[in-house]
């Protein structure tokens, strides 16, 4: 018999969002956390006595036992090959593996090979073609940047001249630069979305709990794409066996092809899913968390997390991952401007005031200015509620988004709404005429 893995007591995360947020606050349950370069909301003790840590230093210069990286820039960019070389337990993908976020042609390249059934697409870097199987497709439109965007390089449209449009400004480099040098144009799919993170520990699968999150900046999707407005969980359409169909549809056939092509994936595999009428097709796989819908789903996790991610790091995954019955929403609450241009440097007001323990603030783009909380990001906080339905972690979470304040701060008012069964958030009761 081999050793048992060393325990893990100390996890660097890697990330200031408020994904990291969240792994850092459940990773903390049965961890010291460290986390870089994080941000002011993070740094405390948690409730079960463990202390998670801000610093600045690069990750190579941390002591870990396990390294959990957040976004997709630093994976694409190979930071998990680095550590790894160095010794490290990883929980992330290598390059090769990252290139299926990297870039979408190739993300595409791999379903194709699996059979996973996805949009129909082409990927160009010439103006006329693009536009000649763009006519060719009967509507809505979609045109995505093939290089890394932060989930708002994507143009979904009803209408074909907007469509022609953004092709020739993205293949120009006007709009998203060299990231948008190569574009994918899509068939557009109609249905209801489902967010399915599945950890991957090279050889075997285990899903996380569904969750489906808010991409349109305004209520009733509209406006452009953001990284996503509000997210909850659990879906009641998406069932356990459902969830397991998913992942025998649209994940597992990957696992054969990265295998193919040497690729040691371990980490999470983020398949974005369109539930269709003609059964379920995939959006988009991503190879991080996604955020927010982390923000609803980890805090739901009925186990110790950080020895779940040790076994995907060490590729001995055996745990089948419960979640607890609580429903979780999240509402983000953003800077005026975002997607485009957010503003930033506004004091943010009103933290203090939220004293629900259902309700837990992660913290996105924040920063402290002269001893002052101010807004540093696009998205600013993820206001996450937990309760027994979906209607009453809805109801908290904008309850205590309601208390919260900057100049010009955006959130939608809709978040999870249908699923709650329609009542309005708390302060738009009134009636209007
Ligand atoms: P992506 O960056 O590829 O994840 O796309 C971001 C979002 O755009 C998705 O979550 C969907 O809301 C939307 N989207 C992307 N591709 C399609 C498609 N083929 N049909 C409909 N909506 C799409
Ligand atoms: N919420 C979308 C994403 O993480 O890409």
């Amino acid at each position: 018999m081999t050793a048992a893995p060393p325990h893990v007591v100390r996890v660097c995360v890697v990330g200031s969002g408020g994904r990291e947020h969240a792994l850092a606050a459940v990773l903390g349950r049965t961890a010291d956390v460290v986390v870089t370069p994080g941000n002011p909301g993070m740094a405390g003790t948690t409730p079960e006595g463990h202390t998670i840590t801000v610093t600045a230093e690069p990750p190579e210069a941390i002591e870990a036992d396990l390294y959990v990286i957040g976004p997709e820039a630093p994976l694409v960019d190979g930071l998990a090959d680095r550590l790894r070389a160095a010794g490290r337990r990883v929980f992330g993908p290598g390059a090769d593996g990252a290139r299926i976020e990297g870039s979408k042609a190739f993300m595409k390249e791999l379903l194709a090979e699996a059979g996973v059934p996805t949009a129909r697409f082409g990927s160009f870097d010439e103006v006329g073609p693009a536009l000649d199987f763009l006519r060719s497709l009967p509507g809505p439109w979609v045109v995505k940047t093939d290089g890394l965007a932060a989930g708002k390089g994507v143009l979904v449209t009803d209408s074909l001249a907007e469509a022609e449009a953004d092709v020739a400004a993205k293949l120009s480099g006007s709009s998203f630069g060299d990231a948008g040098r190569t574009v994918v144009v899509e068939e557009g799919l109609i249905g209801e979305e489902c967010s399915l993170l599945v950890l991957c520990d090279g050889t075997r699968l285990a899903p996380l709990a569904p969750a489906r999150d808010f991409k349109r900046v305004g209520d009733g999707d509209t406006g452009p794409n953001t990284g996503g407005m509000g997210s909850y969980s659990p879906l009641a359409e998406v069932d356990d066996a459902l969830v397991d169909r998913l992942v025998d549809e649209a994940v597992a056939p990957l696992l054969p092809v990265l295998a193919a092509r040497g690729i040691d994936y371990r980490g999470v595999l983020y398949a974005g899913l369109m539930l269709t009428d003609s059964g379920p097709k995939v959006l988009e796989f991503n190879v991080r968390f996604g955020d927010p819908e982390t923000q609803v789903v980890l805090p739901r996790y009925d186990g110790d997390l950080t020895a779940l991610l040790a076994e995907v790091a060490d590729g001995r995954l055996t745990t089948r991952p419960r979640f607890v019955d609580d429903a979780a929403v999240c509402v983000v609450a953003a800077a005026p401007g975002y997607p485009e241009v957010p503003r930033t440097g506004d004091p943010i007001d009103g933290l203090d005031a939220v004293d629900d323990p259902a309700v837990r603030i992660f913290h996105a783009g924040t920063r402290m200015d002269g001893g002052r909380l101010v807004t540093a990001g696009g998205r600013v906080l993820g206001i996450t509620a937990l309760a027994p339905t979906v209607a009453e972690a809805r109801r908290r979470a904008y309850a205590a988004t309601e208390r919260i304040s900057w100049p010009g701060m955006v959130h939608r008012t809709d978040i999870a709404e249908r699923a709650a069964g329609g009542a309005a958030p708390t302060h738009r009761e009134e009636t209007v005429g």
